[in-house]
């Protein structure tokens, strides 16, 4: 089953509960949320207050995407706040085994990011670590960019490598999908696909979800 996950960065940030109560109401089980530093992404957003208060607001699970430096100082004060998951950035996290291994040991799922141009073999020695491996389609720090479709080989390239070496973890993609492409990720074998403008940005945040779930779901079925 694909999930898709729709990215809070695209919402309304004054009215964020009412934004998660439509996707919630349309088959969401699950919120991006994305932690920009202005370091590591040029970009500010938000921190562990702002996941408590979503925390308070909703039931749904809570996947924090760490776009920071230090994710090692911070990640485990994101799981105190209430992500449910948490992942970081391979190229931010000098020491990955400690980062992942702390996530899990604070009770949230761990999860490792690579950008469009980190290869896979990169997390040879963490993907028995993570519960999620999220594949980075645009160049993080800003919701509304283009697709890059070249890293679809690597979300393959995960699937095959989880087949070979029987682990479990899921495989994420993030950034730039729309109604177009979600399709084409879902039958490279994603399991949450995120998506932000292509829900928030839309008139009816909970039909765009709708018709993506949807969409993602009948790509599935013609594949052979
Ligand atoms: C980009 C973020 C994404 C972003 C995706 O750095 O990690 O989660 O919200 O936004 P869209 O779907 O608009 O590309
Ligand atoms: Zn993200």
């Amino acid at each position: 089953m694909v999930e898709i996950a729709p990215s809070i960065l695209a919402a309304d940030f004054s009215r964020l509960a009412e934004e998660i109560r439509a996707v919630q109401a349309a088959g969401a089980s699950m919120v991006h949320v994305d932690v920009m530093d202005g370091h590591f992404v040029p970009s500010i957003t938000i921190g562990p207050l702002v996941v408590q208060s979503l925390r308070r607001a909703t039931d749904l699970a809570l996947d924090c995407h760490l776009m920071i430096e230090d994710a090692d100082r911070y990640a485990v004060e994101f799981v105190g706040a209430g992500a449910d998951m948490v992942s970081v950035h391979q190229e931010a996290c000098p020491h990955l085994h400690r980062t992942l291994t702390a996530i899990r040991g604070a009770g949230a799922s761990p999860g490792v990011v690579i950008n469009p141009a980190t290869p896979v073999h990169m997390l040879d020695e963490a993907l028995e670590l993570a519960d999620y491996i999220l594949v980075m389609s645009v160049n993080p720090g800003f919701g509304g960019q283009e697709f890059i479709p070249g890293v679809l080989d690597k979300v393959r390239r995960l699937a095959q490598l989880r087949g070979e070496r029987g682990l479990s973890y899921r495989i994420e993609i993030d950034g730039g999908i729309t109604l177009v492409n979600v399709g084409e990720a879902a039958r490279a074998g994603c399991d949450i696909i995120v998506a932000g403008t292509a829900i928030f940005h839309n008139s009816d945040p909970g039909e765009a979800f709708a018709a993506m779930a949807k969409e993602a779901e009948r790509a599935l079925a013609l594949r052979v």
